[in-house]
Order: structure tokens, then sequence, then C-alpha cells
């Protein structure tokens, strides 16, 4: 479908579709925001367009949907991946589609939505949203390079599957975000569980192509590559989500995970790390690094006998065991005197201390995760919420022993 403009012209945006005639609204739209400026082409040759040097010039894309292409969400999918691999912004127009078909397309990273038929400046609205400097998604690089950030290094990581490793470190950097904010200490958080991350879901972020890129290739990783994988939620808190695909662990190198831990470190105050539940090979170089490694336990057998073995490796390996602080999950009240005793026990015969409590946050909690919100935002008065934010009120104040250590030296 020959409707691509020429170069001379200036293309500055493509409307694809299945069939472009369909959305005939659209086209008189598109006509009315940019004139000649613009080009119409199918799923497979915008594919094609979007892999060559001129599409470096566009502004956007817009990608629009309907039923008949719910049947088989492929070539949307690819395009719309594309785009996002290419840093083009895409504006999906769905005709009368599912709201799963939806959630899917939106997910991939499309920027912006407008149902069609399109409501009067919808199409006008949209483009402006996306053209704003430093859209309300991505990560605008960096901010100013001299600025020296605190680099505390907090992973997480459980010591048995759904521990709460993951509720833990979302809601403490939103935690963290919040409290840093006034100060303008800035937050990060990282999924390093590659294949079952669930950050991106916790926060309802989608998971973009370009992580993969920045995660296989960290040795040409600069500040600009490592900030435009990054997505902001609502503002305060920056999130390397895990990518799109489940990835095997040892795809990162203990060399990527130093420089990804170094990046974050030199941009941010706070670095939380999602880590995954099995011991890999540079899980070591996490706990080198780390300030603070939090390892998450709850009262049962399987979370002692891997705490067990993890304290027997820790020593073994003669690794910084005096960084790990043990937090007991879904720790019983301080009226449960029987659950109380067993806690007891099981630190005496762990030969640790578990310094941090983290009560059951019931129902709320789980609610949170499923409407992709930090506990903050939905059970503020939750009392695992409460707790988390004195953790993260005990973390801001070792930024200020970090300021003074430095200013020492
Ligand atoms: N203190 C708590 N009170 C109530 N519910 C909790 C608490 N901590 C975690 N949960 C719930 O337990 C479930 C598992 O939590 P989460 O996903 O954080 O665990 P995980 O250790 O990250 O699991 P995985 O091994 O899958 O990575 C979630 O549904 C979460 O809502
Ligand atoms: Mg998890």
């Amino acid at each position: 479908m020959g409707l691509l403009k020429t170069k001379e012209a200036g293309i500055e945006a493509c409307a694809i579709a299945r069939d472009m005639q369909t959305f005939d609204l659209l086209i008189e739209d598109m006509e009315a925001e940019l004139g000649e400026r613009w080009g119409g082409l199918d799923f497979s040759d915008g594919l094609l367009y979007l892999g060559s040097d001129e599409a470096r010039g566009l502004k956007f894309i817009t990608v629009a949907v309907d039923k008949e292409d719910e049947k088989d969400l492929t070539p949307v999918s690819r395009l719309i991946s594309a785009a996002v691999a290419a840093r083009i912004k895409v504006i999906l127009v769905a005709y009368d589609l599912s709201p799963a078909a939806l959630h899917e397309l939106l997910r991939l990273g499309a920027d912006d939505f407008t149902p069609y038929p399109l409501p009067e400046g919808a199409l006008h609205e949209a483009i402006e949203r996306i053209s704003r400097p430093a859209t309300p998604t991505l990560v605008a690089s960096g901010g100013p390079s001299n600025v020296s950030r605190a680099g505390i290094i907090l992973p997480v990581s459980g010591l048995a599957g759904g521990v709460g490793a993951t509720t833990f470190s979302v809601n403490l950097a939103w935690e963290l975000a919040l409290q840093g904010d006034e100060s303008g200490l800035k937050t990060c958080l990282m999924d390093f569980d590659l294949q079952a991350g669930s950050v991106s879901t916790y926060l309802d972020l989608p998971r973009r192509e370009a992580i993969f890129e920045l995660i296989s290739d960290t040795d040409s990783m600069d500040r600009e590559a490592f900030s435009q994988a990054l997505l902001s939620f609502n503002d305060k808190l920056d999130v390397l989500t895990a990518p799109a695909d489940a990835l095997p662990l040892e795809i990162l190198t203990t060399e990527d995970v130093t420089r990804l831990l170094d990046m974050a470190a030199s941009l941010y105050d706070f670095v939380i790390v999602d880590m995954p539940k099995t011991l890999v090979q540079w899980t070591e170089t996490v706990l080198q690094r780390a300030d603070i490694f939090f390892s998450i336990l709850e009262l049962d057998m399987r979370s002692a006998q891997n705490t067990l073995r993890f304290v027997r490796t820790l020593k073994a390996e003669e690794l910084p065991f005096e960084n790990v602080r043990f937090a007991l999950n879904r720790a019983p009240k301080f009226t449960d005197l029987s659950a109380r005793g067993r806690v007891k026990r099981l630190a005496e015969n762990l030969d640790i201390s578990l310094e941090l409590m983290l009560p059951d946050g019931g129902r709320h909690v789980l609610d949170a995760c499923d409407r992709g919100l930090p506990l903050a935002d939905t059970a503020p008065k939750n009392p695992l919420r409460k707790e988390l934010s004195k953790v993260a009120k005990s973390i801001m104040e070792l930024t200020q022993e970090h300021a003074k250590a430095k200013g020492e030296l």
C-alpha cells in the first residue's frame, strides 16, 4: 500500500493498521494534525519500515487495531515491540477490542491509547501527551551528572518461594521513594529475578524489550541506555523490571551485575534489588556490594532448612555475613506466646538474629499486589506497611552516616 510519502515531505509519523481504509476517521485526523507529513502502512510493511534508517526521524506511530486483529495479535505485538525498541512513541487506536487484548498491547509498551471512532480532539491530545519532554512513564536520562548519590545497595532475597521477598522489595522501595522525595533523594528498584520476576505485576508496569538489550550487552551500556530502560512509577520511583521473556539466570555474568549495580549506585541514593531465590554465580557479587542484604524467611521448616544452608554457605565462602539482615515475614503477634517461643528457638537453632519482624498484613497485601499498587496507596494503615515505613526511616538515617563518612575522608 504505497501511502508512504517520500522523504522530502518530512515524514513525522506513520499510521499502521491491517487495512488503513477501515479507519477512515483516523486518516482524517492524521491529515488534520500533520498535513502531508505522515504515511499509512499495513503491519508487514510497517515492521519493515520501523527497521529502516528512515524511521529514525519518526516522532510517533499510531497502531490501529480492531476485533478482526484479535484472532492473532502477533503481527501487532511485533510491531509495537519493534517501535518500543527503536524508541518510537506508539499511540494505540482500538476499535471494539476486548479489555484483555487491550491490556496485552498496552503492556508491550504503547505510550498512549485512544478508542475508535476517535472522540473529538483525542488524537491531538494523545500527540501532545507523548510529545512532552519528560513523559510520565519514561525516565528522563539522569539529571545533572555532578550530583553525588549515596548509592546504597539493598538486595532482597527470599529464603524460600513465596515468602514475600517481592512484596518487601516493592513496598520498601516505595516507602524510600516517598520519604526521600522532599530532600531530593532518588530510589531505584531492580528486578533481578529474570525468570519469575513479579515487580512489574506488583506495580502494574509493562516489561520492556529494551531491558533484554540492556542486560545482554552491559559492556556498551551508558547512562542514557540505562535510564531509557527504566520506567517511572508515579514519578517518584524508577524501576528496572525483569525482561519481557523469562530468561535463564546465567544470562547475567558477574561483570554484568557489577556494571548494573555500579551504574545504579552512581545515579541513585537507594538501589533495591529483588533477587532470585536460588543462589547463582552472581549472588556473591551482589552480597559483596550490598550495604544491607535482606533475607526474608517465614516460620516454617522450608525456610528454616534453606536458612541453615544459606548461613553455612556464607560462612564457608567467607562472604560478608555481617551485612545480612534476616527478616521474619508473617511474624506472629506479641500476644501469641507459643509462636513467639518458636521464633526464639528458630533463631537460636540457626544461630542468627531475626532483626526484622514483619507482621501479617492480611488480605490487603494480596489486594495491593493484584491492583498493581504499593500498600502506602491502598492501605496506608496496614501493619505491614507501618513496619516497612519504619525500616525505610532507619535506612534514610544510613544516608546521613554515609554523607558524614564521605565528608571525613
Ligand atoms: N506480610 C504479609 N502479609 C500478608 N500477605 C503477604 C505478606 N507478605 C507477602 N504476602 C503475600 O504473599 C504472596 C507472595 O508474596 P511475594 O510474591 O512477595 O513472595 P516472593 O518471595 O517474592 O515469591 P516468589 O518466590 O514467587 O518470588 C503475595 O500474594 C503477597 O501478597
Ligand atoms: Mg518474588
